[in-house]
């Protein structure tokens, strides 16, 4: 496929601006999915000729990276939905605002996009469990994710993980499709912090605890 076909069908899909000047400088995309994190590159946003590392490469040194583990959800007209993600960034602190990336082949996406609210629930060193159900490890999928007493809400309506050592809950400003990812850029409304203690981290492709 050409660089003109592949930009017409990425449009075609989410919209995305038209200048692609600077696209190896915006290129910093993050999947943590160890196996498939490339199954979604049909629909990449970047010109053919794009020069960049290996995925296998690149996946391999940003395994080495360790990162806090979210359960980012949503709750709206659209429904619920939650995924467990690391891909969560402080933009600024004024406004505060964050944002989080989300696959676009996760069928959430289109429910986070409707709600235009999530919330960001960092994850304690127990609950690894939790982190593998909303990543779908144990099948379970949309609603039945949520056990009814572990769920309660801030501002937005989005569910906010009781255990949670931290949660931000968030309005959604703007999405941008970069590479296979949605990027969702948020207001923080509110907080909730809870109990202190050690936090569920992913490393070398493993849960440890810091
Ligand atoms: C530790 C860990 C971190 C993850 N980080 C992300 C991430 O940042 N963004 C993402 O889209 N998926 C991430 N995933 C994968 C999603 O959790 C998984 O694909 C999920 O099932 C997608 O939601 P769905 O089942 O509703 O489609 C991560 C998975 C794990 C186990």
């Amino acid at each position: 496929m050409r660089p003109a076909q592949a930009l017409c069908r990425a449009q075609a899909f989410e919209k995305v601006p038209h200048d692609f000047s600077n696209i190896r400088n915006r290129m910093s995309w993050i999947d943590q999915r160890p196996d498939d994190a490339m199954a979604g590159a049909f629909d990449a946003v970047a010109p053919e000729s794009a020069q960049t590392v290996d995925p296998v490469i690149f996946r391999e040194a940003m395994s080495r990276l360790g990162a806090a583990v979210h359960v980012v959800t949503t709750g709206g007209t659209a429904g619920r939905a939650g995924v467990t993600v690391t891909a969560v960034a402080s933009v600024s602190d004024q406004p505060p605002t964050i944002l989080v990336c989300l696959n676009r082949r996760s069928g959430s996406n289109t429910i986070f996009r409707t709600n235009g609210v999530f919330c960001v629930n960092t994850l304690g060193a127990a609950d690894e469990q939790l982190a593998d159900l909303f990543a779908g490890r144990t099948g379970v999928a949309g609603e039945e994710r949520f056990a009814p007493d572990d769920w309660s809400k801030l501002t937005t309506g989005a569910p906010v993980f009781n255990r949670a050592v931290i949660a931000f809950d968030c309005r959604v400003i703007d999405v941008k499709a970069v590479a296979t990812h949605n990027v969702y850029f948020a207001t923080v409304e509110a907080i909730r912090t809870g109990p202190s203690g050690p936090v569920l981290v992913y490393h070398e492709r493993a849960y440890k605890s810091v």
